[in-house]
């Protein structure tokens, strides 16, 4: 087994190649407290956006960068299937028993349309990979977990801005997979008290990338989401750029569907908050029903914001004269997904701080420096 530096503590970020793995990345480097390890199948994701993190990580090391600090700016770039539980069991072997402090949970198909044409394609990939993972991380005494889920768990919520207390009810099998992976690490936190602590992380839209431009968003295909595929109008990508507004009768103040969205490196702030959480002297799950240190959080920034909105921010930070229909609504869609992010605030420290203009200042930069996304290199 790799022997670790004290100082560091070795994370394993599964998905750790993507859109949200790969900022979560930078943004663990740049503690300089840990190692980190990815695990990637790279079916939506490219190699090369760690080899850039891993740069962003040396550009910032000091002057006579320790070696804690050297090792820390080092990612373990591992390609693993893991819905191939040896391929799990061959990671967890590499570090030894309790050479991974924890695991941040990011993998996961999360196309709501595609889950809905091939369920068992994603309740294998999404579910059963987690009951792997889980197991392996418990058979190499590691027993902490962030968990990456999602607003889809709410449905279509009774409350809006939407409370962590809600009911879950997700109507997707994408949706329903965060669900139950939520409550089989919930079931294993009551099972283990004493062994288990986790964390879900409920995202809500993130969006935005880091500001040098050198990673961001870059999915195989067509964008499903939003912010995405204005990019690619506006670059020219896509050659029908008239963007289809999915109905606009919604009970929202301009009738097209409020989102929360958030930038994506708060979003991954969230994730180093949640780690500290994870450690023994936090008090985050101190009143936690029968000791089950298990807690989900909503990550949003608790302003909503509608389709035309999106259109217009990002017709001023590309210049782009962005053409729309409305045309009929898309399955699956819920009127106002906004979250109430007090939880996350007050337990975590949690904040979103950065605006719509900067996600939007920020996808642009990104996608104006790699037109063809990481295949460019
Ligand atoms: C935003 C709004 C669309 C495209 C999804 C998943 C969610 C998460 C993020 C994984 C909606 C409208 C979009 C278009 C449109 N993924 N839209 N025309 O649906 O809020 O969330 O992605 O965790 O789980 O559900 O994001 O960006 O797809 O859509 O009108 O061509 O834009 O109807 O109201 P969504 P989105």
């Amino acid at each position: 087994a790799e022997e670790m530096i004290p100082t560091l503590s070795r994370v394993l970020v599964t998905g750790g190649a993507g859109y949200i793995g790969s900022h979560v990345v930078y943004a663990l480097q740049q503690t300089r407290r840990y190692k980190v390890v990815s695990v990637d199948n790279y079916h939506n994701s490219f190699p090369a956006s760690l080899t850039r993190v891993a740069q962003l990580a040396r550009d910032a090391l000091p002057e006579n960068p320790s070696e804690a600090d050297k090792e820390s700016a080092e990612i373990d770039a591992l390609q693993c299937d893991l819905t191939c539980p040896e391929q799990i069991r061959e990671v967890f072997e590499r570090y030894g028993k309790g050479g991974i402090w924890g695991v941040v949970h990011i993998a996961a198909y999360k196309a709501v349309g595609e889950s809905v044409e091939i369920p068992l394609t994603y309740y294998t990939n999404n579910v059963a990979a987690t009951v792997s993972l889980l197991q392996i991380m418990s058979d190499f005494d590691c027993t902490r977990i962030v968990y990456s889920s999602s607003a889809t768990v709410y449905g279509t919520p009774p409350v809006i801005p939407i409370p962590e207390t809600t009911r879950l009810k997700a109507d997707s099998p994408y949706g329903k997979t965060k669900v139950m992976s939520e409550m089989i690490i919930d079931d294993l936190c009551h099972a283990e008290p004493d062994r288990w602590r986790a964390i879900s992380l409920r995202y809500f839209n993130p969006a935005g990338a880091h500001p040098s431009g050198l990673i961001g968003e870059d999915p195989r295909g067509r964008p499903g989401n939003l912010l995405p595929l204005l990019a690619h109008m506006a670059i020219g990508r896509v050659d029908d750029a008239t963007l289809k507004v999915f109905g606009n009768d919604y009970p929202t103040p301009d009738g097209t569907c409020v989102r929360d969205y958030l930038h994506v490196l708060d979003l991954a702030s969230g994730h180093l908050l949640a780690l500290d959480a994870l450690e023994p002297e936090s008090s985050v799950f101190d009143n936690c029903p029968d000791d089950a240190r298990y807690k989900a959080y909503n990550l949003g920034k608790g302003k909503g914001m509608s389709v035309l909105q999106i259109v217009e921010a990002m017709r001023k930070a590309t210049g782009f004269d962005f053409k729309y229909e409305i045309i009929g609504r898309r399955r699956g869609d819920v009127p106002d997904l906004t979250a109430n992010p007090t939880l996350a605030e007050m337990e975590l420290g949690f904040k979103a701080p950065q605006t719509l203009e900067v996600m939007c200042r920020d996808l642009w930069n990104w996608q104006t420096k790699n037109p063809q996304g990481y295949t460019q290199q």
